[in-house]
């Protein structure tokens, strides 16, 4: 077995809080991802350290700051940990200690513990091995369950029965298909056996840490694997169902459709190869979403997802509350969706500089994002029709450019201002001069005036007496 040991920073860094563990005489180990990832020759930025031999772990940790010139020391005193930074790394201290969830409590129990207790209570054995730090241990680990066996041979199993690994903290299950991702490896059957058995207990586990672990599943270079494994098992149906149901294919006569899960995988895979950004990469695994509401077998044509983009829009309200996201990414995510068949519409030799302008104006600055997301959403295994699909796009593109150009809608807003609004149709400041406003960006957008100062004015004196007579029009959004 060879793997690669590579003597970088992170070993000065160990060696550091080694130094401080001798001159205080404290038992201190490098533990969990920093130990297998150093194993595996992977980059290591934040190191958990156990302290052990019931030593005063925050004791450990105050002196270890201050000798190392430590900054942002925090102490979590529910869970007994501090840490601190020295740049690049962040270093977590806790004493050695068993964390477990008890079936009917959200909240966990963080009980002391000695070393290999504590390594017996950890999620999976290849982040259960703890290291030694001081000059006279250095690298030597301490690994019960042979975990470097299993960073060998690449898989991922529980330390314990997998049932009461997974029993202990339920988010594991969820972390076992994470890290299936992040570290390339299988799950053994006993472990995946149990999450499908055992994945009612995830109901337990609070909604931000599922979603923390949702979010951290889709950085991953390839995030299909762990989102896969998640739907196999029957997890998926439980913390995402509106996902997990887009899965299936129908057949009707002649035609069947794709099946919308696994098309969905790959324009997440294919939107990782472009873009770290998390909201895109979010965006992504929502777009279809509304599809299995609206599919309809229509004789002759086939099967069609027609206005699937603003059912989606309007599911996710609904589905980023529940997953308690930021609410950044319900606005993103809810525009984009509606948007997104709109690129495909823009191509062709009719399209009107109107209708570019429009879609310009209603992604503002996420258009870029968006022709992002319809390059992602080419599946076709047909590299030729695939091909042509880009070039569409890279048309459509070019158009916007042109158009961008012409007359700058980035920065676009009706030439006659507020003021000047309210002075010409003698109303005071309300609503009124929004919606006269909007009336005449609204007829630039639509290619009726120029986009100049004195055009703007003289519509706005032949529409206003109109415009202020109607009752404003209410439209879905407001
Ligand atoms: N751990 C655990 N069960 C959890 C979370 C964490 O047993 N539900 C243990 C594991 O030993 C893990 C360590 O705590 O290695 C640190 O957890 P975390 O920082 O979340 O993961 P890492 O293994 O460090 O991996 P990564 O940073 O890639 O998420």
């Amino acid at each position: 077995m060879t793997l690669p040991e590579k003597p970088d920073r992170t070993d000065e860094m160990l060696r550091a809080v080694g130094a401080v563990a001798v001159e205080t005489g404290v038992p201190v180990y490098a533990v969990g991802g920093a130990v297998r990832d150093r194993l595996l020759g992977h980059p290591v930025l934040e190191i958990d350290f156990v302290v052990a031999g019931n030593a005063d772990a925050p004791a450990f940790a105050e002196t270890a700051r201050r000798r190392l010139r430590g900054t942002g020391y925090t102490v979590f005193e529910r869970f007994g940990t501090c840490s601190f930074l020295v740049e690049p790394y962040k270093l977590e201290f806790a004493g050695a200690r068993r964390e477990s969830y008890r079936p009917d409590s959200r909240k966990p129990e963080v009980q002391p513990a000695d070393l290999s207790e504590d390594l017996a209570r950890r999620d999976f054995t290849v982040n259960a091995m703890a290291m030694g730090i001081r000059k006279s241990d250095f690298g030597d680990l301490i690994d019960p369950f042979d975990g470097r066996s299993d960073l060998a041979g690449r898989i991922l199993r529980t330390p314990l029965d997998p049932l009461a690994t997974f029993s202990d903290d339920p988010l594991r299950i969820l972390r076992a298909a994470r890290f299936a991702g992040q570290l390339g490896f299988r799950i053994h059957p006993d472990t995946l056996a149990a999450m499908r058995a055992d994945r009612e207990r995830v109901r337990i586990v609070s909604q931000e840490r599922l979603s923390d672990e949702i979010l951290k599943m889709l950085s991953q270079p390839v995030p299909s694997v762990g989102l896969r494994i998640l739907q196999e098992t029957g997890v998926l149906e439980i913390v995402f169902p509106e996902l997990s149901a887009l899965t299936g294919v129908e057949q009707r006569d002649d035609f069947h459709h794709k099946d919308v899960f696994e098309h969905t995988l790959k324009v997440v895979d294919n939107i990782a190869r472009m873009t770290d950004k998390p909201l895109l990469r979010f965006l992504a695994l929502v777009h279809d979403i509304g599809k299995p509401q609206v599919k309809r077998f229509v004789e002759g044509v086939g099967w069609t997802f027609h206005n699937h983009e603003n059912v989606g829009e309007r599911m996710l309200k609904r589905v980023c509350g529940r997953l308690k996201l930021p609410n950044e990414y319900l606005k993103y995510s809810r525009k984009l969706t509606a948007l997104h068949m709109r690129p495909i519409q823009l191509i062709g030799g009719d399209v009107t500089d109107s209708a570019v302008r429009r879609l310009l104006f209603q992604a503002g600055e996420d258009i870029e994002d968006l022709m992002m997301l319809c390059r992602a959403d080419i599946t076709s295994g047909n590299p030729r029709r695939a091909e042509k699909h880009l070039k569409n796009f890279d048309a459509v593109t070019e158009r916007m450019r042109e158009v961008e150009e012409k007359d700058k809608m980035r920065a676009f807003q009706s030439p006659v201002r507020g003021e000047e609004i309210m002075e010409l149709c003698g109303i005071r400041p309300g609503p009124a001069v929004g919606r006269l406003k909007t009336a005449i960006e609204e007829a630039i957008l639509d290619g009726l005036i120029p986009n100049e100062h004195d055009a703007a004015r003289d519509y706005l004196l032949k529409i206003k007496d109109q415009a202020l007579a109607d009752p404003p029009v209410k439209t879905e959004n407001q």
